[in-house]
């Protein structure tokens, strides 16, 4: 595999971008601006109610990020004009045909203009409505296929999927594609179409029933979970993530497709500067609660290898796996991980956790800090039981002395309700990730990384090897520092 230049391949291209808000896809955006000037120009479809409100989407959500500070500093004043010149923003919507692109000027001059397609949109929330994940996941991925092949010049389309897809599977999993109709569990089919169908005739049954938005919401998200289950998988994330490999690998015909499946993506380990985050996510979630003392333990199996990834890496792995497979029809699919060359376990995760908010503790809102007690990892059943005695058992309490006592005890037990709901959510839907016996395969990125080593890529710039991370070094250092800078409120 001969492997151009990463910045000579760049140069004059004009790429697509889905999911440019997110957190993956503006960080992408900054990359490419920074690394290569002279881009042509970077089309982002950015979702908006009213196409005025694109532009300030544009600043808010991306270009006026502190991402972008090291490529402001470097440009200075030209930055604003440099923006204008190679970023345009594009109203549109995944979900959609056309991918809701409603100017069909704007449109011609995008099919004729593109040369490389970056689908990095998706909605990622694991129980969202099933409705939603449909569409934006699995049909959205069909209609960005669509309009890439639509594209005259186009060399690559990369569709970002997650290292997940393979649910709850065991041992090694391999980088190979999904068979069209397989379920995960061996025992039903898998028809997508039909998976469609059911989600319109529930939301028909809901409007026919006149139905609260709220119930339709709570209705539908639990009918995600029910399918997603009945197929092997353990959400509607990664069910219709996975339904979405299935119909761009079946439908791709001729054009060069390539599916990277990232792992759990973290804070940048490097650029543009170390732990640049965004939005709460599955471990990150955990040392959220326990940092604020609403958690000091955990379901897993402490020994569990948990697969993180920093964001800038990933980021890295999406280029140069672009431009190794530009215009070849091969079937690439890549884990970007760590599992397999540089494992991390849960419980080294928690020991980083427990050193680094005890020396900086969380400020609760009177400004005390907030002492942490060790995390504790335990089994499912010795996890359930903690939680009945000190949670089910003292609501069961507070409930009782509420009816004796009035209203005394009400805010107590609220309180507690709360903690309970919130903990058993994050057990639902982090457990299967805490229990993954799954290590990644990676012999796809480790060619990758050979052949871009032998090809003079500069990998000081464009680093995707997860062995070069000292994770006790980046988790107290780099990541957990982020999170409470950035996500903990
Ligand atoms: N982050 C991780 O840990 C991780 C791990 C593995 C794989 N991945 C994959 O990596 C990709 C990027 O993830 P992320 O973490 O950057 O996600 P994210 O922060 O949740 O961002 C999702 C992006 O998708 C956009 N989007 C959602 N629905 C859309 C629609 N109908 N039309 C157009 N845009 C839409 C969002 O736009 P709005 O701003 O309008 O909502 C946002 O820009 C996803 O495909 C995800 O599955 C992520």
């Amino acid at each position: 595999m001969e492997l151009e230049s990463v910045r000579h391949f760049l140069k004059g291209k004009t790429i697509l971008v889905t999911g440019a808000t997110g957190f993956l896809g503006k960080i992408f955006v900054e990359k490419v601006l920074r690394v290569q000037p002279d881009i042509k120009k970077l089309y982002l479809i950015l979702r908006a109610s009213i196409p005025s409100s694109i532009a300030e989407r544009m600043h808010n959500e991306i270009i006026g990020k502190d991402l972008f500070r090291v490529l402001r500093d470097e440009l200075g004043d030209n930055f604003g004009s440099f923006i204008s010149e190679k970023v345009i923003a594009v109203a549109g919507d995944v979900s959609l045909e056309n991918l809701g692109i409603k100017d069909a000027n704007l449109r011609k001059d995008m099919l004729e203009e593109i040369d490389v397609v970056l689908h990095s949109a998706a909605s990622t929330k694991f129980d969202e409505r099933f409705d939603t994940a449909m569409r934006t996941n699995t049909i959205g991925a069909l209609n960005v296929l669509y309009f890439a092949k639509n594209c005259t010049k186009v060399v690559i389309l990369l569709h970002v999927s997650t290292a997940y897809v393979c649910g709850e599977s065991e041992g090694l999993i391999l980088e190979e594609l999904f068979q069209m109709g397989k379920s995960l569990n061996g025992f039903s089919k898998l028809d997508i179409d039909f998976e469609m169908k059911l989600v319109e005739n529930k939301l028909n049954e809901l409007k026919t029933q006149n139905s609260k938005e709220e119930t339709i919401t709570s209705v539908m998200r639990s009918f995600g979970l029910e399918r997603a289950k009945k197929h092997g998988w353990p959400n509607t994330y990664v069910f219709t993530k996975a339904m979405a490999e299935m119909l761009v690998e079946h439908k791709k015909e001729n054009l060069p497709v390539i599916i990277l499946r990232p792992s759990i993506v973290t804070s940048t380990y490097k650029e543009p500067f170390p732990g640049w985050i965004e939005g709460v996510r599955t471990v990150d979630s955990i040392a959220i609660a326990y940092c604020k003392r609403k958690l000091s333990c955990f379901p897993g199996n402490s020994k569990v290898v948990i697969d993180v990834i920093p964001a800038d890496m990933v980021v890295n792995a999406i280029i140069v796996a672009m431009v190794a497979n530009a215009s070849k029809c091969s079937n690439n699919i890549y884990h970007v991980r760590s599992s397999m060359r540089n494992p991390i376990k849960y419980m080294n995760i928690a020991d980083y956790g427990y050193k680094y908010f005890t020396e900086m503790p969380w400020m609760d809102k009177n400004r005390k800090s907030v002492k942490v007690c060790t995390f504790t990892i335990l089994d499912m059943p010795s996890f359930k039981r903690y939680i009945f005695i000190h949670y089910l058992l003292p609501l069961k309490g507070f409930k009782l002395l509420n009816k004796i006592c009035c209203q005394h005890f009400q805010k107590r037990y609220l309180e507690f309700n709360r903690k309970v709901r919130a903990a058993m959510r994050l057990v639902d839907l982090y457990g299967p990730y805490l229990f993954f016996n799954g290590v990644f395969d990676d012999s796809n990125m480790e060619k990758l990384e050979m052949a871009a080593k032998q090809g003079g890529v500069a990998m000081d710039l464009f680093y995707f090897d997860p062995k070069m991370i000292d994770w006790k070094d980046y988790f107290i250092k780099v990541h957990f520092p982020s999170i409470s800078k950035h996500l903990i409120k």
